[in-house]
């Protein structure tokens, strides 16, 4: 897959896994990981299906309608891409925190709905439910956020709340954080999910 690999500064540091949104690149979500977790590694996707030339993770039929066999197709893609990387550059394959936004979080979602450990960490800004009907591999204890807004029309507050219960009810530790605008990424959000990693994997400070 098309990627940009960055060493960190902090080998301490989980590297941070980024997916942009539709019509993304792989240079979206770097500022957006420099906030997060300045010093760490960055390994940063594009996803490889296009729609009208934008680029996605996975294909969709419409709207907020996926195409489940792509998703699946392409999720074991990723998955399998995660393995070559980390091979390829000696980060820790099983020391990594997911950071999507919109299409790439659902394919984030898709991730953890389909495999067990894929991440130790997952920032999903604007996420849907990826699949409804089966039944999720164990995440407990897995620190999920969530960013949503209140009046987003694509991922709407109830995709957000079934998410919530799902990841929830497959036991991972989810944190929601609620903005009263539609479907951008806004920095009051960005700066919630800065906060919520430095107390699950600790700040970027390199004292
Ligand atoms: C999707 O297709 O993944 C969602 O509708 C979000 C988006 O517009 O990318």
């Amino acid at each position: 897959m098309k990627h940009i690999y960055q060493q960190g500064s902090r080998p301490e540091a989980p590297t941070l896994v980024l997916f942009h949104g539709t019509g993304g690149t792989e240079h979206d979500l770097l500022g957006l990981a420099g906030r997060i977790a300045p010093g760490a590694a960055v390994l940063s996707l594009r996803g490889n299906v296009l729609e009208n030339g934008m680029p996605r993770f996975f294909r969709r039929l419409a709207e907020g309608v996926f195409d489940e066999e792509d998703l699946i197709f392409r999720t074991k893609e990723v998955y399998d891409f995660l393995d070559e990387a980390a091979a390829k550059y000696g980060f820790d394959r099983n020391h990594l925190v997911a950071v999507g936004y919109s299409n790439g979080a659902n394919i984030i979602g898709s991730l953890l709905f389909h495999y067990a450990r894929a991440f130790r960490g997952a920032i999903l800004h604007h996420p849907m439910v990826p699949r409804r009907g089966i039944e999720l591999p164990d995440a407990s204890g897995l620190p999920v956020f969530i960013g949503a807004g209140k009046n987003d029309p694509i991922c709407t507050p109830q995709e957000t709340e079934d998410l919530q219960a799902l990841l929830s009810g497959a036991g991972a530790d989810v944190t929601v954080h609620w903005e009263s605008y539609g479907h951008q990424l806004t920095p009051s959000e960005a700066a919630a999910a800065s906060s919520w990693f430095a107390e699950h994997f600790g700040g970027g400070d390199s004292r």
